[in-house]
């Protein structure tokens, strides 16, 4: 379905974050939480929110118009300099219309320019559409790698491949680097 846009999350998107999370299953909460997630604290905002576009990129998608958030990605960096944590969510009404591809690709695009050459992805071992996105996502040649398991969590890895799966929104993020931030960073 065409139509969406995405934007990079700013500090002040409070409410569109507390709206995306709110739209989402308590299925899908568990899914991207991997606990049970009822509420939002006030310090998990603070950590959602707490982007610098280049440690800590995250990414909002729109509906079309009347718009509203309908997904979120990220990427938090790791210890390792090329690495990064990522995690994403596409509300319930949204799913398997390809938001979570072009979210994902728009963010690798963002990765790649920070000098990130690997994602890492957290999810449940049972989490088919996390399992296909992270097969779509990962280079051909170097398909997804399961490096950690424990439970019912599975913890797996693959190359960043910007400018790969078109996306069907639309990004407008330009191709300017990001900026690394002038103050504090995280991690
Ligand atoms: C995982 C998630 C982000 C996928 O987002 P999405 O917008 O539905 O994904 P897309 O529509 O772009 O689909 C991506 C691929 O996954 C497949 N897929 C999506 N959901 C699927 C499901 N439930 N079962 C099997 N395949 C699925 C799609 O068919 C597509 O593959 P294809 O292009 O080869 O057909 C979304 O389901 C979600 O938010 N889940 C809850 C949170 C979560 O699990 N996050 C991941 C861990 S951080």
């Amino acid at each position: 379905m065409p139509g969406f846009t995405i934007r990079p999350l700013a500090a002040s998107d409070r409410r569109a974050v507390a709206f995306t999370f709110g739209r989402l299953s308590e299925r899908s909460r568990y899914q991207r939480y991997l606990t049970t997630k009822p509420a939002l604290t006030p310090r998990d905002l603070r950590l959602l929110l707490d982007v610098d576009h280049w440690h800590h990129e995250a990414l909002i998608a729109y509906s079309p118009p009347p718009r509203a958030p309908i997904g979120i990605a990220r990427y938090v960096r790791l210890k390792e300099f090329d690495a990064a944590e990522v995690a994403v969510e596409v509300v319930d009404g949204w799913q398997r219309h390809g938001v979570g591809t072009a979210l994902m690709v728009a963010l690798s695009e963002q990765a790649a320019r920070a000098g990130i050459r690997r994602f890492h992805v957290s999810m449940l071992r049972d989490n088919a559409g996390a399992r296909a996105l992270a097969r779509k996502l990962g280079r051909p040649n170097q398909p997804a790698t399961v490096i950690a398991a424990a439970g019912n969590v599975v913890e797996l890895t693959y190359s960043v491949s910007a400018g790969s799966s078109g996306p069907a929104g639309s990004s407008g993020l330009g191709s300017s680097p990001p900026s690394p931030p002038t103050a504090t960073g995280v991690g």
